[in-house]
């Protein structure tokens, strides 16, 4: 990138001697906000034609400027244009680059307009743009767990509290707990999406304009839903951007703990699932190792979204009204958010079909830790037991277990006597596993009937948004 003097900035004017070099290293951010480049010509295209409409500029000026705009896209599409450090940011690089090629015509477009408005317009065009391809990623991986969880629907594995064998439960049933949490997700970037869509254009640099400008029209060519009632509010706040970090952040924070299960399913001691081999790295010093890096690194990167989210809330901190050069800091960590986001999900999405599912396994697992003891617990109350004398007798019959070093079913009917005397043969029953899974037969439980018919309404809440 280039230095230049004073003179070739569009603020140059009031100033006598040229910036520091130090200093314009340290105030420009045209190094990480090029990014915007194509948002901030959509949005200097609208206002163009705008400022023509309102004949605050002639037609003739406003053809000129829109060709020169999109010559200028082209050339940053194809890698051709040459960003300059002393012009500060992507704004001025583009006006400039705009003066260049159409001569003075070019210094109308920033006619009714401050750079304030102008990247406040520019971060929520970017901004809903991203979070569309956030929430399509999202749907796709949601629909991968549907798949999954009814193809597994009545795959038995031992559900945890502590992490201690509770009860048993369907592995689809676990997918759809995952399908939870991302559907919320998506709601809670949906409906962020409704804030982010609101247009600051018009709000000059704090306080309006004084031409005749037609904001709705801008609104309007740009895809914004509302305009932004207050000027001062329009090119300060970036609670939007805060809000969506938020989000992101409990995306993370949910993808964090499907990573640690993951984790944990592959580990030998589980072995519940296998991930794909595209999906592992190996070690450089143990040959066996195949270790599960993609979710352990969607694990790691929880951390960098939630620092963004706090680094944001900070600088937006004790700011007073309206703008202040902090928010350009506001870029980097959105932009990190934002592609962590999307990486995330896509490794997510590209392994959730790759999983070999081990249903032996889970199947041995539920058989080990007493997983039906809670159903015979159940059973002695049907036939007349308070719950409270029913759970110490059942304890009693585990704790015997535990001494024989033997399952609950292993005890025989007539030790389960010596614990209570009216017991049956209807306790084998009662103990075996399926019988326990299918027990959990209502709208919410782990039945495998019930986790096709939850597939079934995930697939509609899907679709229709709730
Ligand atoms: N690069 C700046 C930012 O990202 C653009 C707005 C600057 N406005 C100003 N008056 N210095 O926030």
């Amino acid at each position: 990138m280039s230095q230049q003097s004073n003179s070739e900035k569009p603020w140059g004017g009031r100033f006598n001697a040229p910036t520091d070099a130090f200093v314009e290293r340290f105030t420009a951010s045209v190094q990480f906000d090029q990014r915007l480049a194509s948002h901030d010509i959509k949005g200097s295209i609208a206002h163009a034609q705008m400022l023509a409409d309102v004949e605050i500029i002639t037609r003739d000026d406003c053809s000129k400027i829109v060709d020169g705009l999109t010559a200028i896209q082209s050339e940053i599409s194809d890698g051709n244009f040459s960003w300059s450090i002393a012009l500060e940011d992507v704004h001025m690089n583009i006006e400039h680059a705009l003066v260049e090629r159409i001569g003075d015509v070019g210094k109308k477009l920033h006619t009714a307009r401050s750079r304030n408005d102008q990247v406040a317009t520019d971060i929520r065009m970017f901004l809903r743009e991203q979070i569309d391809v956030i929430v399509a990623g999202l749907e796709t991986l949601m629909t991968e767990l549907i798949d999954l969880a009814e193809r597994e629907a009545a795959t038995v594995m031992p559900g945890y509290t502590h992490l201690q064998t509770a009860q048993p439960i369907s592995f689809g049933h676990h997918m759809l707990a995952w399908f939870e949490m991302l559907l919320r997700d998506r709601e809670r970037f949906l409906d962020c999406r409704k804030r982010v869509n609101v247009m600051p254009l018009g709000a000059g640099a704090l306080a309006g304009t004084s031409f005749p400008i037609d904001r709705s029209k801008c609104a309007e060519s740009l895809g914004f839903d509302l305009l932004a009632e207050n000027s001062l509010d329009a090119v300060s706040d970036r609670d939007f951007a805060i809000e969506f970090s938020a989000h992101g952040a409990m995306l993370m924070m949910h993808f964090s703990r499907m990573s640690e299960e993951l984790v944990l399913w592959n580990s030998q001691q589980f072995s519940f699932i296998q991930l794909g081999d595209a999906f592992c790295t190996g070690s450089s010093m143990m040959p066996q190792k195949k270790n599960p890096d993609v979710p352990e690194l969607v694990r790691g990167k929880s951390g960098r979204v939630f620092g963004n989210l706090m680094g944001l809330m900070t600088l937006m901190k004790s700011q007073p009204l309206a703008y202040n050069k902090d928010n350009q800091e506001d870029k980097e960590p959105l932009f990190d958010t934002v592609d962590t986001l999307i990486d995330c999900i896509k490794a997510f999405g590209d392994l959730i079909p790759s999983l070999t599912i081990n249903a032996t396994a889970m199947r041995e697992a539920t058989e080990k830790g007493f997983a039906t003891a809670t159903d015979l617990a159940d059973y002695l109350v049907r036939s007349g037991l308070p719950f409270r004398d029913a759970h110490a007798v059942v304890g009693s019959a585990v704790r015997r277990a535990i001494d024989k070093n033997c399952d609950l079913s292993d005890l025989s009917i007539a030790q389960y006597r010596e614990l209570y005397p009216a017991m049956t043969d209807e306790v084998y029953k009662v103990l075996d596993i399926d019988q326990s899974l299918n027990a959990r037969d209502h709208v919410g439980g782990t039945a495998p009937a019930q986790v096709r018919e939850a597939c079934a309404r995930a697939r509609k809440r899907l679709n229709t948004g709730n």
